[in-house]
């Protein structure tokens, strides 16, 4: 489902302050991430990426002892006003994981999990599902064969395109990926990185990545953080050839990280 709204951010992020108990992670961020496009949010490892990337579908809140202060909006609705649904966020905003971590159930079952839960029972509907998002997430080819089988017995590419279909599968708006790729062999990885360039068209995506070549390869926009601060976001060919920030430039020719 595409939310009609005439923002074209997905998310504004203003004076946004994150704290773990006493420990600010989060520093005056202050970002809009475009609709429809691929942003990517790189740094060095413990700068706050992760802290980032879940606070935009409150999947934080799992942490106890996290106090935030500043402001973020989704389709211009405050993610943290008291009207604001947890479960309802998280169907259009969607996430995957640094691990491929399926059900311990068949190829089917996985991706028929989210529809099932939103109350789609009829077998047809589910089919159609499940082959569309298989489809999407460059994977029904693979697998068409065999549905029914453990989604254990997938490669580790395919789990984690297989979970990429789970996500599809509930027709979020927003996917948000934490180093999606980081526990792939290169060409899953490559595999990932072609689908998610092509799930653009219909997505917003955030991944966090550690590696800026992946970056530079899929991303439109660019978010370099550094000790919990957003220090340069912009156009990501911007970013790699003419960084403005020092700290930038000292990060993506490789002097610390
Ligand atoms: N659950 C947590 N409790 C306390 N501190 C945390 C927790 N998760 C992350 N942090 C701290 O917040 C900072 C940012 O971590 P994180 O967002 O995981 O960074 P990154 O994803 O860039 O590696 C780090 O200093 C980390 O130690
Ligand atoms: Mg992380």
């Amino acid at each position: 489902m595409t939310v009609i709204t005439s923002n074209q951010h997905a998310f504004d992020i203003s004076d946004f302050n994150l704290w773990y108990g006493s420990s600010q992670a989060l520093f005056h961020i202050n970002m809009e991430i475009p609709r429809n496009k691929i942003t990517a949010v790189i740094g060095p490892s413990g700068c706050g990426k992760s802290t980032m990337l879940k606070t935009l579908n409150r999947m934080i809140e799992m942490v106890p002892n996290v106090n935030t202060s500043g402001s973020i909006k989704y389709n211009d609705n405050d993610i943290f006003s008291k009207g604001q649904m947890v479960e309802e966020l998280r169907t259009h905003v969607g996430m995957v994981f640094q691990k491929p971590n399926p059900f311990p159930k068949s190829i089917y079952d996985n991706v028929a999990y989210g529809p099932r839960i939103h109350g789609i029972r009829k077998k047809k509907i589910l089919d159609e599902v499940v082959e569309k998002s298989l489809r999407d997430a460059a994977i029904w080819d693979e697998v068409k064969d065999r549905l029914n089988q453990n989604a254990y017995g997938l490669s580790g590419g395919q789990q984690q395109r297989l979970c990429i279909a789970r996500c599809l599968a509930i027709e979020p708006d927003v996917i948000l990926m934490d180093e999606p790729t980081s526990a792939l062999d290169p060409i899953s990885t490559l595999k990932v990185e072609e689908l998610i360039k092509e799930l653009k068209d219909k997505y917003t995506i955030v991944i966090v990545t550690h590696n800026m070549q992946q970056a530079a390869r899929i991303s439109d926009k660019t978010a370099f953080m550094l000790n919990g601060e957003l220090v340069e976001f912009t156009d990501t060919d911007t970013l790699f050839s003419n960084p403005k920030d020092k700290r930038t430039e000292d990060y993506i020719t490789g002097r610390f990280g």
